[in-house]
């Protein structure tokens, strides 16, 4: 157990901001030790609008956290949203210059600078580069190349770019509110290292973070990241559907969502179809009766035809998801979300709650798919934390491995 490692990850969404402070326990599970959630304001569709408001609202989250684990916080993990990240599989290759053509961390750094030049729209750059494999003269799926021998080494590398003023006017929103930033992750990459297991990576999976206004989708395969996309749209548009449908303003529209909302006809039984919900319109005092039917009437086209955007998108990559898909993200939580993607994507599917091996402490306080960022974020902290304390005084070969990891941590 190591006292010193303070991890912290907080999540700046469109509707929330949520902070969560971890401890090192045993065998490398994350204890939460305190959480803290704020309604956001001045960002849209995850890029920052107003700063200050932002900084308001990561105080309160980060200042919430801070009371309930009694700890002061210096800096966190933060992650990286907005609609227009993209990702590419590139490939590199480089010669093996070494003495006995032995692969260097060099020959690795090279492959991957090769694989990554590739011209970029104006003010815009490389968020994350992560290796997905090596092939060492023509073997291929090599993980981890450093040490072996050959003449060529190629490495393919998935890429993702943006632009890069979201990044920057992030980072300044953070530090407006008294905190470094540590690192910035990619939301769906924070939302899989905390919900996924290392099959689920392996035998490939799709993991899809609803969000307010932006939806991510990350496709895993043979241990890494083989696609990604980002949606502009969330759970914000049930809202807005409900809004107008039912002429009501869009914070009853929520508050009708979040109690009786539901998105798949076929999970209600008729008689709670007929059970009536009441309503203050737009302008009135009193209220108006309508059937959970016509609410759900409502929601469930717009959740079809979201979801069916994001399967569109999977089945473009012909990637075998076997382990399926799952959902993260507080949009995700919509009654009938999980049962409608599993019929969209033709796949298992499920929640993402956090890995229960993963996690300790207060997790069962933060377990819900609204909080998968905000702990991935924190538990990628202490992992990296963890790699950068045991890279001191370590066999050459265990050295090796550790530098692979914290390797593949750079490119996050
Ligand atoms: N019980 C619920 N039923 C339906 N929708 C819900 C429920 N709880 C939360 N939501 C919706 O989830 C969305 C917020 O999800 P989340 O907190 O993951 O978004 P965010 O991170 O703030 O936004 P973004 O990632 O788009 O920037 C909102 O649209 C909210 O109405
Ligand atoms: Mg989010």
């Amino acid at each position: 157990m190591n006292r010193e490692i303070q991890a912290v990850g907080i999540d700046i969404g469109t509707s929330k901001v949520r902070c969560v402070i971890g401890e090192q326990s045993d065998n490398s599970r994350m204890n939460i030790v305190g959480y803290g959630e704020a309604d956001s304001r001045g960002l849209r569709r995850g890029i920052v609008t107003g700063a200050e408001a932002v900084s308001e609202a990561v105080r309160k989250a980060a200042g919430e956290a801070e009371r309930v684990s009694g700890l002061d916080i210096q800096s966190a993990v933060v992650n990286l949203s907005g609609e227009h990240f993209r990702g590419e599989n590139k490939n590199g290759v480089v010669a093996v210059a070494g003495a006995g053509r032995e692969i260097t961390e060099e020959d690795v750094e090279r492959a991957i600078e090769s694989a990554s030049a590739m011209q970029l729209p104006s003010g815009w750059e490389i968020v994350n580069r992560l290796p997905q494999e090596f092939i060492i003269d023509g073997q291929d799926g090599i993980t981890e190349p450093v040490g072996m021998s050959g003449a060529r080494l190629e490495s393919l590398v998935h890429i993702v770019i943006g632009p890069s003023a979201g990044r920057q006017n992030l980072d300044k929103a953070v530090r407006r509110a008294g905190l470094d930033v540590d690192r910035m992750m990619l939301e769906p990459l924070a939302a899989a290292e905390s919900t996924l297991t290392d099959d689920d990576k392996e035998y490939g999976c799709a993991l899809v973070n609803i969000g307010a206004e932006i939806t991510s989708l990350m496709i895993f395969g043979r241990g890494a990241v083989q696609h990604t996309a980002v949606f502009p749209f969330g759970g914000l548009h049930f809202t807005k559907d409900i809004a107008v449908g039912l002429r009501v303003s869009i914070q009853e529209a929520n508050k009708i969502k979040h109690h009786y909302g539901c998105v798949g006809s076929f999970m209600m039984e008729d008689d709670e179809k007929q059970e009536i919900i009441e309503i203050v319109p737009v302008g009135r005092t009193e209220t108006r009766g309508l059937t959970k039917e016509i609410l759900c009437d409502i929601m469930q086209p717009r959740a079809i035809e979201l979801l069916q955007h994001v399967a569109d998108e999977t089945a473009g990559t012909r990637a075998q998801i076997s382990s399926g898909v799952i959902l993260t993200g507080g949009g995700s939580i919509a009654r009938g979300m999980v049962e409608i993607a599993e019929q969209v994507f033709d796949a298992p599917t499920r929640l993402g709650y956090l890995e229960p091996e993963y996690f300790g402490g207060l997790a069962g306080e933060v377990k819900g798919p609204e909080w998968a960022v905000s702990c991935g974020l924190a538990l990628s902290s202490m992992r990296s934390q963890i790699r950068e304390l045991n890279m001191n005084g370590k066999s050459s070969t265990r050295k090796v491995a550790e530098w692979f990891e914290n390797f593949r941590d750079k490119f996050r």
